[in-house]
């Protein structure tokens, strides 16, 4: 393991506070979008990218989908993620003058007008209330030159006509479980978010949210990374209860959960 690849987000704070996500990386598990790398994959076919895009990726938390980015040889990606040791594991995949992960928030980049041709983030806007994941679309559209393309892959709510009072319930399991708030919006939501931003859909998939079932575990992290994870589980049981507490509300609403991801594009003016 590099050095680099020490770096986990999340140390010195409290197993019981930590959020989710830093909870299942401490404990060795390097995928955190709920599709897995499968729909991850069905995003970056959709995005098409090729060596002479230039790419900003929101939020890439352990660089996992960076570094299948990267072996497309991009003329240039960015990074911008809010955490710092994040940021820094992410920093350890680049090189070069054209690779490079800022420290910030997606919602204000820093980065110029049309300076990508293609943005995307995963598991992020799920996490964020509705004006801001409005403003991120906006800044990533900001981003984009005219035809560019946008990419995200996040939590869904099913069916789309789902009652308010089973909402509430999933959101509030959701945000107890993981100790962020989360608010995920049904498929129809996530697609008029992106056309409200004057953002034509492309691409469209679905998948079941499976993120702590072994099965998936195994496909994304590899039998090594399983058994990893598994182990350290197995070693703490204050991080064992949250782990399985995570897993219960996951499989508790299983039919009103999916994973999805949308590809869409900029128009030409
Ligand atoms: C659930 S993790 C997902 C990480 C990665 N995209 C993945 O799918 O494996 C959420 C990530 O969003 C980052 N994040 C949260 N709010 C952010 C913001 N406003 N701007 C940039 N990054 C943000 C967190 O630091 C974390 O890395």
């Amino acid at each position: 393991m590099s050095d680099h690849e020490e770096i986990l987000p999340g140390q010195g704070l409290h197993i019981e506070k930590m959020p989710g996500h830093w909870l299942l990386a401490q404990m060795g598990k390097r995928v955190l979008r709920p599709g897995g790398l499968e729909l991850t994959r069905r995003m970056l076919d959709a995005l098409t990218i090729v060596p002479t895009d230039r790419v900003v990726e929101f939020a890439p938390g352990l660089g996992v989908t960076a570094q299948l980015v990267l072996a497309k040889s991009p003329s240039s990606y960015t990074a911008v993620e809010a955490d710092d040791a994040a940021a820094k594991r992410v920093q350890g995949y680049l090189s070069g003058d054209n690779q490079r992960c800022v420290v910030g928030q997606a919602e204000h980049s820093g980065l110029p007008d049309g300076c990508a041709t293609v943005v995307y983030c995963e598991a992020m806007l799920s996490m964020k209330t509705p004006e801001h994941k409005a403003t991120i679309i906006r800044e990533a559209k900001r981003l984009l030159v005219p035809g560019g393309r946008c990419g995200i892959h996040e939590l869904a709510l099913v069916p789309d006509d789902i009652d308010d009072p089973t909402r509430d319930a999933i959101n509030r399991a959701l945000s107890q479980s993981i100790h962020v708030g989360v608010r995920p919006l049904t498929v129809s939501e996530w697609k008029a978010l992106l056309h409200r931003e004057g953002l034509t859909i492309t691409a469209q998939a679905t998948a079941p949210m499976h993120l702590l079932e072994p099965s998936q575990i195994i496909q994304n992290e590899g039998l090594a990374g399983m058994a990893r994870i598994a182990w350290n589980v197995l070693q703490n049981p204050a991080a064992r209860q949250r782990v399985l507490a995570m897993r219960r509300v996951f499989r508790q609403y299983d039919r009103n959960l999916a994973a999805l991801m949308l590809v869409a594009e900029k128009g030409n003016q």
